[in-house]
C-alpha cells in the first residue's frame, strides 16, 4: 500500500472529487482527516470508509474561507496527530455565473478568490508550519484546466491560475524541507454537484458536448482525479515538485 503509515488531510472531502480522493487514499493505507464545511457529508464519507475497512477517518469541520477556522483546523490536527504528511486542498468551486466581462460581479469575484485561491494559500501556510520541522510533506492543490483561461469564467480561472503560480512559488521555498507542492488541473469531472445545480438534462448535454471535444471522448471520473492525487501524494512522485498535472483526456482549452 502506497500511503501506509501516512496521515493525510483532504479538504472538500464531502464533495465528488474529495470523497473519491478520500476513498482512494484509505485503500492505500492512509490515516485520514476529512475536512469540509458540510459536516454531514464528510461524516457519511468517513463512515463509508470505516465500513469498508479503510481504517481511521477523523472529521474536522472548517470553512476554508475563514482564516480562524483554517488555523483551528491545523491546530486540532497538531494536537491530535503525531504527524501530518499529506495535504490535498480540494475545497472550492465556481460561484460566479459565466458572464460577459461587463457583468463581473464584485461579490462573486471576491467569493471565488476567497474560496479557491486564498483558502489554498492559508491551508498551505498552516500545513508548512507543521511539515517543515518534520522535514517531510506532500501538498497537492486543486487547480483546474481553466487555469489556462476559460471563456466567461473570469474570476474562477484567475483563482485557479493563481493556485498554479502559488504552487510553484511554494515548491521553490519548500524544496529544502523535503516538501513537494504540486497541483491538479482536471477538465470537466462527472460529480453529482453538476446535476444538482444545473438539472439532469442540462448537465447531460454539457457533459456530452465536452466529451466530444476531448481526444479521449469522455469526461473525467472522480477516480481519474483521485489516482493522479495519489501519485503526487505518494513517494513515487518524490522528485516531482512545482508541477501542474492536467487530467483532461487530452483536452486543451
Ligand atoms: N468537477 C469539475 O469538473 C472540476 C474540474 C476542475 C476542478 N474542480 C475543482 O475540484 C474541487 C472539488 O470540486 P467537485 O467537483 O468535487 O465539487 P463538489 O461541489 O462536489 O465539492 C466541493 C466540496 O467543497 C466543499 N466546500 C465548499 N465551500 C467550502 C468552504 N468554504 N469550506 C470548506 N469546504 C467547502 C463543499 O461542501 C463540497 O464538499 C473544486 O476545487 C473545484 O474547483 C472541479
Amino acid at each position: 500500500m502506497r500511503l501506509s503509515g501516512k496521515t493525510a488531510l483532504v479538504t472538500g472531502a464531502a464533495g465528488g472529487i474529495g470523497s473519491a480522493v478520500a476513498h482512494c487514499f484509505a485503500a492505500e493505507g492512509a490515516s485520514l482527516i476529512l475536512s469540509d464545511c458540510n459536516r454531514e457529508g464528510a461524516s457519511v464519507v468517513g463512515e463509508r470508509i470505516e465500513k469498508k475497512g479503510g481504517g481511521e477517518a477523523t472529521v474536522i469541520v472548517a470553512d476554508v474561507t475563514l482564516e480562524n477556522e483554517v488555523r483551528d483546523l491545523f491546530a486540532e490536527i497538531e494536537d491530535s496527530f503525531s504527524s501530518l504528511d499529506i495535504v490535498v486542498n480540494i475545497a472550492g468551486g465556481d460561484v460566479e455565473p459565466v458572464a460577459d466581462v461587463e457583468a463581473i460581479d464584485y461579490e462573486c469575484m471576491s467569493r471565488n478568490l476567497d474560496l479557491n485561491l486564498k483558502s489554498c494559500i492559508l491551508s498551505c501556510r498552516e500545513a508548512c508550519r507543521i511539515m517543515k520541522p518534520e522535514m517531510y510533506g506532500r501538498i497537492v492543490n486543486m487547480s483546474s484546466l481553466v487555469y489556462r483561461g476559460g471563456p466567461g469564467q473570469f474570476s474562477y480561472s484567475a483563482a485557479k491560475g493563481g493556485i498554479f503560480s502559488f504552487t510553484r512559488s511554494l515548491a521553490m521555498a519548500m524544496g529544502g524541507y523535503n516538501i513537494t507542492v504540486n497541483a491538479l488541473a482536471p477538465a470537466l469531472v462527472d460529480v453529482p454537484m453538476f446535476s444538482r445545480v444545473l438539472g439532469k438534462e442540462r448537465w447531460e448535454t454539457m457533459a456530452r458536448e465536452a466529451a466530444a471535444r476531448y481526444p479521449l471522448q469522455r469526461i473525467a471520473k472522480p477516480e481519474d482525479v483521485a489516482k493522479a492525487a495519489l501519485f503526487l501524494a505518494s513517494d513515487d512522485a518524490a522528485f516531482i515538485t512545482g508541477q501542474i498535472l492536467e487530467i483532461s483526456g487530452g483536452a486543451r482549452l
